[in-house]
């Protein structure tokens, strides 16, 4: 067991650790240590270190003979393009940019907003921001205008960089009046805004606000890359939690790139020069990792895919991007393997491409049904590997170490701790449990480098939400437990988080939004089971008295208006009108045991119920909309 070895080292002796691992990256000036914990329980790495993400992902490749190999490769179905930019035309344009940011006064520490679909200059705006030191924070295009005007009122951006639009299946999403309606919405305003103008939509540019990307960065000077310290922040990514606030996870610059690098060896076992790929979107914490800086500080050549798994054009998309490009690691969601396998259960598409090159295939975002594995193992015939992290921790928290040592595949498990990872199971009162016994899963302070150091402009809500519940460890949120072998096993949130489509959504937002429609008394949002999606959310509304409409229509607002305020990711378009909710004597809403009567599981009527009759009133109403089947 050479990891079990490796891993025990990054435990005991964390300094010794990750000061080897830092030797891959370029330092201005090196640190002197690599953990600070004069702050504790706030931990940094390799804080007197100075450092730029932007010249470690671009301009050291260049210096060193990759210059003109391929740095990003667009593939867009849905545009019908691709569009290949080599290391030299990633740092030219990306120092255009900065310079052209510089000029107009963006300086180390400002914020930038991007909200952007999948295209290359969705990186280039990331790494021209790490260029100049500047904390970008990037929106998922999925995502409405509230949900953006929110984001700008806490990172305060001096300016957004966005797209005109974004292409989903069948429509033109317009980016630019959504991101009109929340600068006016949002109580801060933007010094001038960005937009890069697509062929499918060309967007109305506000005069003295607005700049045509082309036209910016025309006459720009490039910018040199400025070091900053270890502890700078990289960015904010924000995600949800259990209130309609979302948390500004905060990625600080030299842990990043640190850990970043390790992994891609050591997890996803690629070298420099291989082609790598992570489906997902750079609006998620998978497309900041693993599309944009990961794979470009490694060297390797990473895709951009603008496309979903099905009907861009078809169920082949993947197999025929991996073999076009000669992915050899690839990254996606289990739904999303779940939608090619609904569409194409036998794999005939599979077959029609030589997929030689792919080595391994990894998940994660969402637990991974074995029955998903299987397929995508048995069509593929390479590993398929399951890896589990969050957006607060920026990389594998558990995987497999293919890249070191490949460790024997257990089903349902997305194997062992990764190096600086103290994972434990814990009972109620913080005590760990025995193997095999159920608990919540925490991480023992510190984290390791590339983890969230502390939130946005929130630290109380940092302690609150992670640090408070277990003292000296992080609470990530997941229960599960871990067998003898120290595999772990996710098996639930422990709040009120769902994870729809791989995309992680906070109920809590949800049932804000349904409280603000006039007729609605009382809500409660819980993630129902889906095949497809994983989770699906489904809204209870209790009505006004007076409230002399038909539900139907109430039913439909309030679906439009979760659409209009979150964004169509939150994909909610399940409620129903109930007369009353479950409730505990001291009133709180019973959501876990709605849950396992729509997803007909077992449950305990809880001893603490006020009255048990709701729940079958509850089961009535599921029935209607095809859940609580017994
Ligand atoms: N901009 C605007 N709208 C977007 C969007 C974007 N970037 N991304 C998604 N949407 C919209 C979709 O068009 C859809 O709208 P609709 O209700 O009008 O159909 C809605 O948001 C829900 O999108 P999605 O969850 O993607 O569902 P889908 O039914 O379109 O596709 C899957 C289902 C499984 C194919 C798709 O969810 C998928 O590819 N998932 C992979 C998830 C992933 O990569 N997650 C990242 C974590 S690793
Ligand atoms: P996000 O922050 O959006 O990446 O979502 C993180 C959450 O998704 C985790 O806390 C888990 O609840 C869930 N998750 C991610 N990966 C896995 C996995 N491999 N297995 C089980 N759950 C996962």
């Amino acid at each position: 067991m050479r990891y079990a070895q490796l891993h025990q080292r990054s435990i005991t002796d964390p300094n010794g650790f990750w000061m080897e691992q830092a030797q891959a990256i370029d330092w201005t000036t090196p640190p002197s240590k690599a953990l600070f914990d004069d702050k504790a329980p706030l931990f940094e790495w390799f804080r007197d270190g100075q450092v730029n993400t932007c010249w470690n992902a671009l301009d050291r490749h260049v210096e060193n003979g990759r210059a003109d190999q391929l740095a990003v490769i667009h593939d867009s179905p849905v545009t019908n393009s691709i569009t290949r930019l080599t290391y030299r035309e990633m740092r030219d344009q990306v120092a255009k940019l900065a310079g052209a940011l510089s000029a107009q006064g963006v300086t180390k520490g400002d914020r930038v907003i991007i909200y952007m679909p999948m295209v290359p200059e969705a990186l280039m705006a990331m790494l021209a921001c790490a260029r100049l030191g500047a904390i970008h924070s990037v929106v998922f295009g999925g995502f409405a205008a509230h949900e953006l005007a929110v984001r700008i009122n806490d990172a305060k951006p001096k300016c957004v960089i966005a797209g005109s639009c974004g292409i989903e299946p069948g429509r033109v999403v317009a980016y630019k009046p959504l991101l009109d309606g929340a600068i006016a919405e949002a109580t801060h305003k933007p010094d001038f805004c960005v937009i890069l103008q697509r062929d499918a939509l060309q967007a109305e540019l506000i005069a003295g606000r607005d700049h045509d990307w082309a036209e910016f960065v025309k006459d720009a000077a490039p910018a040199d890359c400025v070091p900053v310290e270890g502890s700078h922040p990289a960015y904010i990514l924000y995600t949800s939690g259990t209130t309609g606030q979302p948390k500004g996870v905060i990625r600080a610059t030299a842990g990043h790139l640190v850990a970043l690098n390790w992994s891609m060896k050591n997890i996803y076992n690629v070298d420099p020069g291989d082609v790598f790929w992570a489906a997902s979107d750079v609006g998620w914490v998978v497309g900041h990792s693993y599309i944009c800086y990961a794979p470009l500080i490694t060297g390797n050549t990473t895709i951009v895919f603008e496309g979903k798994p099905v009907g861009t054009p078809d169920a082949g998309t993947f197999w025929r991007v991996i073999s076009e490009h000669k992915v050899k690691s690839f990254f996606t969601a289990p739904t999303a393997f779940r939608a090619v396998k609904r569409e194409d259960p036998k794999g005939d598409y599979v077959g029609k491409y030589d997929l030689s090159c792919l080595k391994t295939v990894y998940l994660a975002g969402e637990r991974a049904d074995p029955d998903t594995i299987i397929w995508a193992q048995e069509q593929l015939k390479v590993p398929v590997i399951d890896h589990w992290w969050q957006t607060e921790t920026g990389w594998a928290i558990a995987a497999n170490p293919v890249g070191y040592e490949a460790l024997p595949v257990k089903l349902g498990s997305p194997a062992v701790a990764m190096p600086g990872y103290n994972l434990q199971v814990l009972d109620e009162g913080g005590h760990p449990v025995p193997p095999g016994t159920l608990g919540a899963i925490a991480l023992k302070l510190p984290l390791p480098p590339g983890t969230l150091p502390t939130l946005w402009n929130a630290e109380a809500r940092f302690h609150k939400s992670y640090l408070d519940q277990f003292p000296g460890y992080y609470a990530t949120g997941d229960a599960g437990y871990m067998d003898e072998d120290g595999y772990v096993y996710i098996m639930a949130r422990t709040d009120d988080v769902i994870n729809v489509a791989g995309h992680r959504l906070s109920t809590g937002a949800m049932e804000e939004v349904l409280a603000s429609h006039p007729d609605v008394a009382e809500c409660a949002v819980i993630g129902v089971s889906d095949d497809l999606k994983g989770q699906l959310p489904l809204g209870f509304l209790c009505l006004n008295k007076g409230a002399d409409r038909k539900n139907d229509e109430i039913v439909d607002e309030c679906v439009r208006l979760v659409r209009d305020q979150i964004g169509p990711v939150a994909a909610f378009k399940l409620a129903v009108v109930v007369d009353r909710l479950p409730k505990t004597r001291s009133g709180k809403i019973l959501r876990a045991t709605m849950v396992n009567i729509a997803d007909s599981k077992p449950f305990k009527v809880p001893a603490t119920i006020d009255d048990p009759i709701i729940l079958d009133e509850i089961a009535v109403e599921l029935k209607k909309l095809g859940y609580a089947r017994s």
